[in-house]
């Protein structure tokens, strides 16, 4: 349960999920929110309830008593490793920039170094907890399925070899690993990366992405086998009012993760 003591945060990245995540917490659960972010002066950000860092030594100083990254991939692997060292907590967004083996490596010895914990979101996808549960008594196997529109894999791989305006009926667009997956659709690989650090790695997780015209949300299918069971999840979800690229319950996680991981809120009925 939580204690009454004051609560500051720091959030690299001011976008549609940091933005959210502010407008939700802001007060409720969190005394003083500070931002990171590249961008010069975003208008959200001459918010004068949010405080502004521009450097990591900034953020540093500033001693939040955790970090939440909702920036992307770069940030990850660039300042995250920092902030782990200098011994915060980070609540990871970005959970897709875990198939890199080297920022892997990277975040984990910095953690170590800095006797911090670094906490990835279950993000746009539900049934992580079932499926890491089940990963203690064995896992056989563990496929991932994503299903988007056409227009959402436009300006990614997929564009170059479908004619995504085209397409009258579901195309495959990738089938392999789940690290194949991340290499090839880095923009897309948030929910298979979190499907496969909970369940089998990304070596052995199977993911097919298809680009479907006969729907309007973002679909992901999971199924997995383990020696306590199947499991079958399928999910449907709204865009981000914020970002069309992004799902709202992306946001939603991020949120639930920081008040009931990190600030130990527990629902009682
Ligand atoms: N886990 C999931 O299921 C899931 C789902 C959607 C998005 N995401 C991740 O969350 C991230 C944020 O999503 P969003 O919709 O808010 O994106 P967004 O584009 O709306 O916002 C990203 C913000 O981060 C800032 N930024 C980029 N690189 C930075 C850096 N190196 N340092 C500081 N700031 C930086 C940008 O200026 C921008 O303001 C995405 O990049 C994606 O990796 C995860």
């Amino acid at each position: 349960m939580r204690d009454s003591r004051f609560f500051r945060v720091a959030v690299i990245g001011a976008g549609a999920i940091g933005q959210s995540f502010a407008a939700s917490l802001f007060k409720e659960h969190i005394d003083e929110i500070s931002f990171l972010d590249l961008r010069e002066t975003p208008g959200f950000l001459t918010d004068e309830r949010y405080g502004r860092l521009s450097r990591i030594h900034e953020l540093v100083a500033w001693r939040p008593d955790v970090v939440v990254e909702c920036a992307g991939h770069n940030a990850v692997a660039t300042i995250v490793p920092q902030v782990l060292r200098e011994g915060f907590d980070v609540v990871l967004s970005s959970v897709g920039a875990l198939a890199t083996p080297d920022v892997r490596a990277s975040l984990s010895s910095s953690a170590r170094v800095g006797g911090s914990r670094l906490i990835p979101i279950a993000g746009a996808v539900g049934g992580i907890d079932a499926l890491s549960a089940a990963a203690r008594s064995g896992l056989d196997v563990v496929t991932y399925t994503g299903r988007k529109p056409p227009i959402a894999w436009s300006g990614t791989a997929a564009a170059q070899e479908v004619n995504l305006d085209e397409l009258t009926s579901p195309q495959v667009i990738f089938a392999g690993t789940a690290e194949e997956a991340a290499i090839k659709y880095p923009a897309n690989a948030n929910v298979a990366a979190a499907v496969a650090i909970h369940g089998l790695g990304f070596e052995k997780t199977t993911v097919t992405l298809i680009a479907d015209p006969t729907i309007r949300l973002n679909c992901h299918e999971i199924y997995a086998k383990s020696k306590s069971g199947e499991l079958r999840i399928s999910m449907s979800n709204e865009p981000s009012p914020g970002n069309p690229k992004t799902s709202w319950l992306a946001a939603l996680s991020l949120q639930q993760t920081v008040v009931n991981k990190v600030l130990g809120v527990q629902w009682v009925t």
